[in-house]
């Protein structure tokens, strides 16, 4: 069996891509086709020992299907950053539904704890898992903790985003911050310091006198809004990411993709397409999904607006 598989791996993708035999119609179909092929052949057929970069080399997509049928077909160890922002079950989802499709705060996290080990599996070693999260319910607090289970996954860092816009509460301080936790997958991790130096306020050492000749590495928490009137703010989707702020997460946490290496990046919760806009405009690849119909076709369209690029979708 596994001899045949073999034969069809090299036989087949030449072929699907002959000029005139009518299918697949794209280059973008073929690279689909070769890589659901690859992905099936991989977790069926663990013997053939297929390279990952090869898989994740191949393209990128963005599925409307649901985040645990998307991630069984992904091979272990095959992405180099995930970068995800999955439903708080707060109830807030500007009334679609998907953030209340759990009964329970146990049944949440029993989804929370299957998809996040799915995550640790496609990531690479060495690599960020980076998930958005809320401290408004308590089911986040034990999200974290239950993440503390894990084999392999490492704290490593808390990125708070805070901003200054929106409504007001009127009987308590406004909340106006989010956080993304980041764990490593092992205990080192890529971080690539010079891609995200800000200029420094002190530009000498006040001891020696020395001039700085880089410019300092932020701290974990960076202000930016996601104000309404800015071009890149989409309007149809409630919990939008600012750009700003993935597009530094990637540049820190993901490969620079060379000629040989491409870099890629995984978002599950795909939403309004900010991560794969983020990741497409610092020239990583995209791979990713969103299981509402409505935000995946929008968010194909806000895609192309910002980036330029039309994104396969199967
Ligand atoms: C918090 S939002 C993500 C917003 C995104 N960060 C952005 O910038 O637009 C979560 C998204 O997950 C999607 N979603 C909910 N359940 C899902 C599932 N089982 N699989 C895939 N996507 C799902 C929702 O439709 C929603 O768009």
């Amino acid at each position: 069996m596994s001899s045949f598989v073999r034969n069809v791996s090299i036989w087949v993708s030449p072929y699907l891509f002959a000029a005139g035999n009518g299918f697949p119609r794209t280059y973008e179909t073929y690279c689909t086709t070769c890589y659901r092929l690859t992905a099936v052949c991989m977790s069926r057929y663990p013997s053939l020992n297929i390279s990952p970069a090869t898989l994740a080399d191949i393209i990128t997509m963005l599925v409307n299907d649901d985040c645990l049928r998307f991630l069984a077909t992904l091979a272990d160890d095959s992405v180099d950053l995930i970068v995800t922002d999955p439903p708080y079950y707060i109830g807030f989802d500007g009334g679609k539904g998907w953030d209340s499709q759990w009964k329970t705060d146990a049944e949440y996290l029993a989804w929370c704890d299957e998809w996040t080990r799915e995550c640790v599996r496609v990531l690479k070693p060495n690599r960020m898992l980076v998930v958005w999260g809320t401290l408004k319910v308590e089911s986040n607090l034990l999200y974290r903790l239950q993440t503390s289970k894990i084999t392999g996954l490492v704290p490593q860092n808390e990125i708070i985003w805070s901003y200054n816009w929106g409504g007001r509460a009127k009987t308590n301080f406004a909340r106006k911050h989010e956080i993304a936790w980041c764990w490593s997958k092992g205990k080192d991790f890529l971080f690539n310091a010079d891609d995200v130096r800000v200029t420094r306020k002190v530009t000498k050492n006040i001891r020696t006198g020395e001039e700085y000749t880089k410019g300092t590495i932020p701290t974990c928490v960076w202000e930016q809004n996601n104000h309404t009137m800015s071009a890149e703010f989409c309007g149809w989707h409630p919990t939008t990411k600012n750009l700003d702020v993935l597009d530094r997460i990637i540049k820190a946490y993901s490969p620079v993709p060379t000629d040989e290496e491409d870099s890629t990046v995984l978002d599950i919760f795909s939403g309004s397409g900010s991560t794969a806009i983020s990741a497409l405009r610092n020239n990583r690849k995209f791979l990713g999904c969103e299981l509402d119909p409505d935000y995946h076709t929008k968010s194909l369209t806000r895609i192309h607006d910002l980036t330029g690029v039309t994104v396969p979708t199967k």
